[in-house]
């Protein structure tokens, strides 16, 4: 490991008659054929206990993909007494070994796993091969290796010691004296593996709460790591009701941190929780939490029209919509408005939605019922309320799948609902600014929303991209120049916003994994 050099995975394209297509089918006949135990974890003990719960295939709610069970109180203090004494030991452990596990593992994840990842994303998640592709394959083998390398990183970095003959400095990089809470979501298998393992990395020892409908592609993760050598107890896998869950934690004198991915509200909910119990623990637990944005496309008349209209289309629609990078809303100058609507309106009917073993659609169904209800509710409002209009899709069907058609509306309200809102689903909403008022149509941008999670402006006039870097420059934690507002690849762009969409701690990013060590400086007098 002393000359570890890092690249990210390349993504495989899954032509027809590929070797990784062959594989890739019989691994999701495998998947689909079995309807898969999966148990609760706590150090050694694997427990299938109490009401059993299933995770469906999100396009064919019929189909269940792996049964579970939620973890009680009493599970979740157990685990809470396992993980904190497994901590002492992993800490304890050489870093090069901790380092070693995490690279058997990529390789395990890059190689004769990465089909069984691929297939539980799309089958539990409802992605297209691609989607799933850049999610269950590139991007969690990225966070695996690239999370040693930045580490190894830190690490070089010393002190300097002002008489080396006499004095040594040095820092070390110990686990936090606790337990960490990992709370994880559905829409991204990577964002899991991040969530919980890269504690773990740094030495801390993990309760892992997977999302309910990304239970199946979170349990191959955590087998995964077993087999690649982690310890029991170091990792404890324990779906549970998410208030049962937080309750248990925030209230454990042991908690060191949480590592959340998730809504606003459950986020607010946690920190305060954490707040009313500070008196109890025995340390200042660690927050932090990616909870979500009202992502933008602000296009300025000087924009390439093909390039605004590809981009957004894949921006907004990929995925249905459900990454927390999704353009949610667009603000497109009167002058070019027409061949842009006209442009969007052509890509999105060419968009086929379906089941994801299909390789020719461009999405699946959305997550489950309680999205399916919220997305077709902003809908059917929508369809109700003379602001808007839709100009393209609106359709939605649940009786299968839980379908809905890419949806572009329209707006002349640039506070209308639809345009300050997370919807989190496939609903693009456009604002037609006049171009004699961009300064202000700019302004609205960041005062019309709190979160500040991706944002992209489109233009090739360089003096107005110097205005919108600095006008812009808190409205977007990940912003992009001539670009859709998705996409961001570890070790390239860093990911992570700040206001009400986190604490922008960068997913991705070399100071990622300095938030879950609690340094200590040495000071040797000889
Ligand atoms: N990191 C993911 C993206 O940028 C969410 O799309």
């Amino acid at each position: 490991l002393q000359d570890f050099e890092v690249q990210n995975e390349p993504v495989l394209g899954y032509r027809a008659g590929s070797r990784e297509r062959a594989e890739l089918v019989t691994e999701l006949q495998r998947t689909a054929d079995v309807t898969e135990e999966v148990p609760i974890v706590i150090g050694d003990e694997y427990i299938k206990d109490g009401e059993p719960r299933y995770q469906v295939m999100p396009h064919d709610h019929g189909r269940k993909l792996a049964k579970y069970y939620y973890a009680s109180d009493k599970m979740i203090q157990k685990a809470i007494q396992v993980s904190s004494d497994a901590q002492k030991r992993w800490d304890r452990t050489p870093l090069e070994k901790r380092l070693r596990i995490w690279q058997v593992a990529a390789e395990m994840m890059a190689g004769e796993h990465r089909q069984r990842l691929n297939a539980a994303t799309m089958l539990g998640q409802s992605k297209s091969v691609v989607q799933a592709e850049i999610d269950s394959a590139a991007e969690l083998i990225d966070f695996f290796r690239f999370n040693i390398f930045f580490l190894k990183e830190n690490a070089k970095y010393q002190p300097i010691s002002e008489s080396p003959s006499v004095t040594r400095n040095s820092l070390r990089f110990r686990g936090l004296d606790g337990f960490v809470a990992a709370i994880s979501p559905f829409n991204f298998t990577a964002i899991g593996g991040n969530l919980a393992y890269t504690p773990a990395l740094m030495g801390n020892a993990v309760i892992w709460k997977p999302s309910d409908t990304a239970l199946l592609s979170n349990w191959r993760i955590f087998n995964i790591m077993r087999e690649a050598g982690l310890p029991a107890g170091v990792v404890n896998f324990v779906p549970a009701d998410g208030p049962t869950f937080g309750r248990n934690i925030t209230s454990s004198p042991q908690l060191a941190g949480v590592n959340f991915t998730g809504s606003v509200p459950t986020f607010n909910w946690l920190w305060n929780e954490v707040g009313k119990n500070l008196q109890n623990y025995k340390n200042y637990p660690r927050l932090i939490g990616e909870c979500g944005g009202k992502n933008y496309h602000f296009i300025h008349p000087t924009a390439d029209v093909q390039s605004v209209v590809t981009s957004t289309i894949r921006s907004a629609f990929e995925y249905c919509g459900q990454k927390c990078s999704a353009c949610s809303r667009m603000y497109l100058p009167r002058s070019l408005a027409d061949p842009i609507k006209q442009g969007l309106l052509e890509e999105r009917a060419k968009l086929k939605i379906g089941n994801p073993t299909d390789f020719k659609i461009f999405a699946g169904a959305v997550i489950d019922d309680k999205a399916f209800a919220r997305i077709t509710g902003y809908i059917k409002n929508a369809k109700n309320n003379p602001k808007n209009t839709i100009l393209g899709g609106g359709e939605f069907d649940d009786r299968k799948g839980y379908f809905v058609q890419p949806t572009i509306i329209e707006t002349v309200d640039p506070l209308d609902k639809l345009m300050v809102e997370e919807i989190f689903g496939p609903v693009l909403t456009i604002y037609v600014y006049e171009d004699k008022d961009l300064s202000k149509a700019l302004a609205l941008v960041g005062s019309s929303t709190k979160f500040a999670l991706t944002g992209a402006v489109f233009a090739s006039d360089k003096k107005f991209l110097q205005t919108a870097l600095e006008e812009l420059k808190m409205t977007a934690g990940n912003f992009y120049i001539n670009d859709k507002s998705t996409g961001s690849v570890v070790g390239q762009q860093p990911f992570g916003g700040g206001r009400m969409s986190g604490t922008n701690d960068k997913a991705g990013g070399p100071n990622y994994v300095m938030r879950w060590t609690t340094p200590q400086s040495i000071k040797e007098t000889f």
